[in-house]
C-alpha cells in the first residue's frame, strides 16, 4: 500500500482545564503540620520537582474539568460538537460507577453524533485513549474524535500519607483528532503487566452499598520509579523503530509528568537534550491520565510545538501499564 493511500489521525486542536485553587508546597506542608504530619517544600522539590498543584473544590468532577478542556480543544480546532463521532475519556476518578464520564461530557457538549466511552489505564490512560481513537480513525470507523484525560486524584489520596499525598493534583486535557491523508500519529504502542499491581493501586470497590477494601491510592515509590524509567526508555525506542524515525529526530518528548527525576533519567537514557523535554510537573504535579494532554496543550499554547514537528507522548502508571505515541504535527 502506498503511503498516500492510508488514513492517518491528525491532531487538529487541544485544550486543558485546571481548577483555580493552587496549593503550594509551603501551604500543603503547613496544612499537614496542623495534623501532625511533617513535610517541607525542600523535601518535595528535591525529590520530585513539584512546587505546587491545582486542587478541585468539593463538587467539581472529572466530567466538569474534562468538559472545559474539550470545549477549549474544539474551539482551538474550529470543530463543531456535531462533527465529533467518537469521544474517549481516560480517567481513574470517574464521576460515577456508570454512566461513563465520556457520556456525561457528550451530553454537555451536545455531541449528538458521537459514540462515547471511558478507558482506564491510570497514568497511561491518555495513551490508551489516544491509541484507541487512532485505531477507529485508521479503520474508517470514525472521522473526528475527541480524546480526553480528566482526573480529580485529590479524592483518592490518603491525606495522612505524606509519601503519596504531596505528589498529585487535579486537571484535564483534551485533543481533537481528524482523519487525514497526511501523516499524523505515526505509531502508538501499549503494554501492561498486571503482576505488578501491588506497587501502585487503589484496591477498593463499591459493593452492597459500601466501599469495601482500601479506597486510597497506595504506592511503593522506589519500585514505581525504577520500573517507570526502564519501560519509558524501552517504549520510546519501540515507537521510533516502528515509525522508522530516529530518536534524534524527536523535537519534543512529553512523558507522563510524575517526577522530574523520572523525566531527567528518561531523557538521559534516550540521549535527548533536556531542553527538548516538556516539563509541567513543577506546576501541575502528577495529574495521572490528564498529565500528558495538559503538558501537550501547555507547550502548544506557549508556541513551543510547531506544525511539522515530531512529538513523542509517553505514559506509565498503575496496572502496571505503559505506552507511547509518535506524532507528526
Ligand atoms: N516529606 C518528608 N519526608 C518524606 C515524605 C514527605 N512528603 N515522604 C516520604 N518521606 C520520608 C520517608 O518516610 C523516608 O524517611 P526515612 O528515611 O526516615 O524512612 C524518606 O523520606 C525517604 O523516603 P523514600 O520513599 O525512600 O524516598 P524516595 O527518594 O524514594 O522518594 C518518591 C519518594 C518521591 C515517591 C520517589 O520514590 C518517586 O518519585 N517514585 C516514583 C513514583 C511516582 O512518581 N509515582 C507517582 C505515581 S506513579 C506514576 O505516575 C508513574
Amino acid at each position: 500500500m502506498s503511503v498516500a493511500a492510508r488514513t492517518w489521525s491528525k491532531v487538529v486542536g487541544s485544550g486543558s482545564s485546571l481548577p483555580p485553587r493552587i496549593v503550594s508546597n509551603d501551604e500543603l506542608a503547613a496544612e499537614l503540620a496542623g495534623r501532625g504530619i511533617e513535610t517541607s517544600d525542600q523535601w518535595i522539590t528535591e525529590r520530585t520537582g513539584i512546587r505546587q498543584r491545582h486542587i478541585a473544590e468539593k463538587g467539581v468532577t472529572s466530567s466538569q474539568l474534562g468538559f472545559e478542556a474539550a470545549q477549549r480543544a474544539l474551539e482551538d480546532a474550529g470543530v463543531d460538537a456535531a462533527e465529533i463521532d467518537l469521544i474517549v475519556v481516560a480517567t481513574s476518578t470517574p464521576d460515577f460507577v456508570f454512566p461513563s464520564t465520556a457520556c456525561l461530557i457528550q451530553a454537555r457538549l451536545g455531541a449528538t453524533n458521537a459514540a462515547a466511552f471511558d478507558v482506564q489505564a491510570v497514568c497511561t490512560g491518555f495513551l490508551y485513549a489516544l491509541s484507541t481513537a487512532d485505531a477507529f480513525i485508521q479503520s474508517g470507523r470514525a472521522r473526528c474524535a475527541l480524546v480526553i484525560g480528566a482526573e480529580v486524584f485529590s479524592r483518592i489520596l490518603d491525606w495522612s500519607d505524606r509519601s503519596t499525598c504531596v505528589l498529585f493534583g487535579d486537571g484535564a486535557g483534551a485533543v481533537v483528532l481528524k482523519a487525514s491523508d497526511t501523516p499524523g500519529i505515526l505509531s502508538a504502542k501499549l503494554h501492561s503487566d498486571g503482576s505488578q499491581m501491588k506497587i501502585l493501586c487503589a484496591a477498593g470497590n463499591v459493593a452492597y452499598g459500601e466501599v469495601t477494601g482500601d479506597p486510597f491510592l497506595r504506592m511503593e515509590g522506589q519500585s514505581v520509579f525504577k520500573l517507570a524509567v526502564t519501560v519509558l526508555d524501552r517504549v520510546a525506542r519501540e515507537v521510533c523503530e516502528d515509525a522508522g524515525v530516529p530518536l534524534s529526530d524527536v523535537d519534543w518528548l512529553i512523558p507522563h509528568q510524575a517526577n522530574v527525576r523520572i523525566l531527567n533519567a528518561t531523557a538521559k537514557k534516550l540521549d535527548l537534550p533536556i531542553e527538548r523535554v516538556v516539563v509541567t510537573v513543577d506546576r501541575h504535579a502528577n495529574t495521572s491520565a490528564a498529565s500528558v494532554p495538559l503538558a501537550f496543550d501547555t507547550a502548544r499554547r506557549a508556541g513551543r510545538i510547531q506544525a511539522g514537528q515530531t512529538v513523542m507522548l509517553q505514559g506509565v502508571g498503575g496496572g502496571f501499564t505503559w505506552g507511547a505515541a509518535l506524532i507528526r504535527m
